[in-house]
């Protein structure tokens, strides 16, 4: 079976990183939110995975910069390219020569590329491969399924599929991981883009339960599954994910630095005497922390950033920044090469700033 994550998509809601950084790198526990499906498809065995890229030149060699032809996670890799954010189905269409040109069982994987999911995949990708299925999608309740496509569901079968329904006729969203064999092709032909001009897969499964596919679903038992769309899904990712990580150490922690509970400290960073880290929290290589500074808990700091004065909790800071601020800063999302330093708060703040950015004074 191959796999497809997809990648394109705009990431409006994500703004301002999103204007110079396709988000789907955005880093979530350190780590580039794409590479969590590539590690769930690998470790459910799938190696040959295509990956829907767009829409600019900068977005997409970004992508293929970060994850290069597959070889560093033991799997092949095939880009495919979108020339415009026209919908789920859209990128699946796209890459139709890749997912059933050959011999290959014509059964395959989708996979979007911000979704999570802890615990993995393998159990469900083993029923699909020995079943009989046209199609298969997993449902996860959820406390807002209008914010989803939502499946109608009637004495163990699916009636309907709705996608971000005004009121839904339960809590059971569909997640971003979708199986399907080459039937789901002729549905897609079908489509007449949506009400958000896109054209919507969950009306490609639609369309095969109306011609009466065989379409099955499995409500996951996963502890949490996030599709982080905007700063606080992304930040409530990146907390989940920090729960996880092992306790390591890299560079080298001053006599006098206090580390409290599970942090991880990468090559060549330098934690200062009086600094305090507090777990779980993640600090890339080549880092500072000063010794004025507290970092955590839930902090996750990209690789040569520097932190003077400043206590950071539940944010993640990309990268290549400069902190020292006097200043707590939390809940925050700040991106490559930021600058933060301090102003005579008696006087005034000094700002400059991109466009959709957001700052609380
Ligand atoms: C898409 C799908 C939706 C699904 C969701 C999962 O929504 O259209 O049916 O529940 O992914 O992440 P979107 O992220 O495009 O709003």
């Amino acid at each position: 079976m191959k796999g497809l994550i997809l990648s394109g998509g705009l990431g409006t809601r994500l703004r301002p990183i999103t204007h110079t950084s396709n988000k789907h790198l955005i880093p979530l526990a350190n780590k580039p939110m794409i590479y969590y499906p590539i590690e769930t498809l690998k470790n459910a065995g799938i190696t040959d995975i295509g990956i829907i890229v767009g829409h600019t030149e900068e977005k997409i060699r970004e992508v293929k910069d970060a994850i290069g032809d597959g070889s560093k996670f033991g799997i092949k890799i095939t880009y495919i390219e979108q020339d415009a954010p026209r919908g789920l189905a859209h990128a699946v269409k796209v890459a139709r020569g890749f997912l059933v040109n050959d011999n290959a069982d014509k059964k395959f994987i989708v996979h979007l590329g911000d979704n999570i999911l802890k615990g993995g995949i393998k159990k469900y990708v083993d029923t699909f491969k020995n079943g009989d299925l046209d199609a298969m999608i997993l449902l996860k309740d959820v406390p807002n399924p209008q914010r989803f496509g939502v499946a109608e569901i009637k004495d163990g079968k699916i009636i309907r599929l709705i996608e971000k329904p005004i009121t839904s006729p339960n809590n059971l969203a569909l997640v971003g991981i979708y199986f399907f064999n080459e039937a789901i092709f002729n549905e897609i032909d079908k489509l007449k883009p949506s009400w958000r001009n896109e054209y919507e897969i969950t009306e490609a499964i639609q369309g095969l339960l109306d011609d009466g596919s065989k379409v099955d679903y499995r409500i996951i038992d996963a502890e949490w599954w996030k599709d982080p769309g905007d700063a606080e899904g992304i930040l409530e990712a990146n907390t989940l994910l920090l729960d996880e990580i092992i306790s390591s150490n890299k560079g080298k922690i001053e006599e006098g630095a206090d580390i409290q509970g599970k942090v991880s400290i990468g090559d060549g960073t330098i934690v200062k005497k009086g600094a305090t880290i507090k777990g779980p929290t993640i600090i890339g290589s080549n880092c500072i922390i000063g010794g004025n500074s507290v970092i955590g808990p839930y902090a996750s700091i990209g690789d040569q950033t520097v932190v003077e004065n400043a206590w950071i909790e539940r944010s993640i800071v990309i990268g290549e920044a400069k902190i020292d601020c006097e200043t707590k800063i939390t809940d925050s999302v700040i991106g490559r090469k930021v600058n933060i330093v301090p102003s005579d708060k008696t006087k005034s703040s000094r700002l400059i700033v991109g466009e959709h950015s957001f700052i609380a004074l």
